[in-house]
């Protein structure tokens, strides 16, 4: 498959980007395709103007480097402005109503990049606002880091469809939207996670519809090993996620050899990759061999964030232009 190249099947027409599991698969490879062509613009030092005079409003309740820095310049490196709005400074904070900022924000910017809590503010944002807002990680999900996953999958491998990714860890907002990512593209998903802290099954449930689609498997079970047997990608995650920090003690006990390690890469294919969103605790999910030795391809998945943010922001707010 030549993702550089891809031709779409239909115009794009999502207006928002809430969880992958509104986007069909067409429109996660226009997506993919486009980070592509805008890295290589990028890297060939051409100019990119489609957000031309547009400003995206990042309104973050959580910590980031990753999604702050890759939505920030890449507004700028697309010729528009991002906003940083923590939600400790701006009146949502202080108890606004999220349907107000909805629509004060709708008259004023031309996009919102949320990183928030509950799911359904991010729908209320989009229910209230009349702009195109963007998941920048919930506790449900988090779409725009595996649309990096995905670019960078592709970029080691050459293929997507038929390959086969484990996830060993917390059924968490990682889980979620990798197998849902995963299984529009006919990708394998394996996940490995100890009893109580398996992925939701509603979501789940919509992974192995999807999987069922478009020919493959999503799998959940409790051995790190089963997971990882065969697997071209092995992925893992913090035990606490944000605003987990008060279980983090127990977590560290219940999540006892969930872990990419040396074993795990050795049930998996000889040439797996290793992902990881980041931040990472060495010596908890991952150990330090495995994600800073030979496999691990994270700076790699890192710096994808900034080039699949832009096809995000250009999609949605700039016509899919470059
Ligand atoms: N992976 C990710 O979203 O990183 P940040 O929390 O630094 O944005
Ligand atoms: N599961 C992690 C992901 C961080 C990018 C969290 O929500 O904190």
């Amino acid at each position: 498959m030549d993702l550089m190249h891809y031709e779409a099947k239909q115009p794009f027409t999502q207006q928002h980007l809430l969880t992958l599991q509104d986007w069909s698969e067409d429109d996660i490879l226009q997506c993919l395709s486009l980070a592509l062509k805008l890295k290589a613009m990028q890297k060939a030092g051409q100019k990119q103007t489609c957000l031309g005079g547009k400003t995206l409003a990042m309104i973050f309740a959580k910590s980031s480097t990753r999604t702050r820095v890759s939505f920030e310049v890449g507004a700028t490196q697309l010729g528009g402005t991002a906003l940083f709005l923590s939600t400790s400074d701006i009146q949502l904070g202080r108890g606004e109503p999220i349907s107000d900022t909805a629509q004060v924000l709708s008259r004023m910017v031309d996009g919102i990049m949320i990183r928030t809590f509950k799911q359904s503010d991010l729908e209320a944002l989009a229910k209230y606002g009349s702009i195109p807002i963007i998941n920048g990680l919930t506790d449900e999900f988090h779409p725009c880091q595996v649309l990096a996953d995905l670019m960078t999958i592709y970029e080691k491998k050459g293929t997507l469809k038929g390959l086969k990714l484990a996830f060993v860890g917390d059924g968490n907002n990682m889980a979620h939207s990798l197998m849902i990512g995963c299984s529009k593209l006919g990708i394998d998903v394996a996940i490995a996670s100890p009893d109580g802290y398996k992925p939701k099954p509603a979501y789940t449930a919509w992974a192995v519809a999807n999987a069922e689609a478009h020919g493959s498997k999503v799998t959940v079970c409790t051995d790190p090993l089963e997971a990882c047997r065969d697997a071209d990608v092995l992925y893992t995650d913090v035990w606490a996620s944000m605003g987990q920090e008060g279980e983090a003690a127990k977590r560290m006990q219940d999540f006892a050899g969930y872990q990419i390690n040396a074993q795990a890469l050795a049930v998996a294919k000889p040439d797996a990759i290793f992902l990881h969103c980041l931040p990472a605790h060495r010596g908890e999910e991952v150990t330090a061999e495995v994600i800073d030795g030979p496999h691990s391809v994270i700076f790699d998945e890192a710096e994808n964030r900034l080039h699949a943010q832009k096809a995000v922001m250009s999609l949605l707010m700039g016509g899919g232009k470059a």
